[in-house]
């Protein structure tokens, strides 16, 4: 069986193509890799409701599973209608959704998601707490910063979600697990230290509250999106994926097709 992976779409911030050339394009890809399953790792759009109508347009273009958890931009709202706990409470409501709700693919293998959070881990350790709460650096503000609001700290947000999918896995058996998150799980996924701005930025890429889940139970496959990273590494028997399309800025050409055929990645389990 082969399971599609791709992240950080950020369809809406691409200014020459549609919403329905980006459906066409991934869907064209996927079903010329013989992909029968995909999942997507996050930061389709910066519009909850938009994010969504894309994966059920792709799922109808594909007829076939398409999964996902949200992505920090998906969460995104305006401050006027900032209300980042109700976002959360519509995403869980979706069949499509992950959080708290694992996809058993068959006796062997199961898929568990979680957009995960940061917990400010991967910063150097010469910015306090306090620093790293207000998101603030060198004249810019960290954007989550501005567009979400857990009511609670960053840690606590992190350390609840790693918890929601220990539970999810625990459920699981003796299932291989494919753990999917938006947020990077694991320290090589950040950007390399020293760096001008990452060397502060990086206390929202990631978090360290998945490495005792890593310790303790069969995740084989570990997908992550967030820092627009197309990198693949195999680590103690995990094989960790970043698929992330990026922002067109980011990209090696012009050409929606080659970009997309150049960030799926295709397991077979
Ligand atoms: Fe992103």
């Amino acid at each position: 069986m082969k399971i599609g992976v791709i992240s950080d779409l950020h369809f809406d911030r691409d200014t020459k193509r549609t919403f329905d050339d980006y459906v066409k394009v991934l869907s064209a890809e996927v079903s010329r890799r013989d992909v029968t399953l995909l999942l997507v790792a996050g930061d389709m759009s910066n519009d909850y409701e938009l994010s969504y109508r894309f994966i059920v347009a792709l799922k109808h273009q594909l007829n076939m599973d398409v999964l996902f958890v949200p992505g920090n931009h998906d969460y995104w709202q305006s401050e006027d209608e900032l209300n980042t706990l109700a976002v959360h409470d519509y995403f869980k409501q979706l069949p499509e959704c992950l959080i708290e709700r694992p996809y058993i693919i068959n006796d062997q293998w199961a898929v568990v998601g979680h957009s995960g959070w940061y917990n400010y881990s991967y910063a150097d350790t010469r910015f306090d707490e306090a620093k790293l709460a207000a998101g603030k650096f060198k004249g810019s503000t960290w954007q989550d910063k501005l567009y979400i609001d857990w009511k609670a700290p960053d840690k606590i947000v992190s350390r609840a979600f790693a918890e929601t999918v220990r539970r999810d896995i625990e459920q699981m058996g003796d299932r291989h697990i494919i753990l999917m998150t938006h947020m990077v799980t694991d320290k090589k996924f950040t950007v390399p230290l020293p760096h001008r701005i990452f060397d502060f930025y990086n206390a929202y890429i990631g978090t360290s509250d998945f490495d005792d889940i890593y310790n303790k139970y069969a995740v084989k496959y570990s997908i992550m999106g967030h820092v627009h990273f197309r990198k693949t590494l195999v680590e103690r028997g995990i094989t960790y994926i970043c698929a992330c399309l990026g922002y067109t800025r980011q990209w090696r050409s012009d050409d929606l097709q080659q970009e997309v055929a150049n960030a799926l990645y295709v397991i077979e389990i």
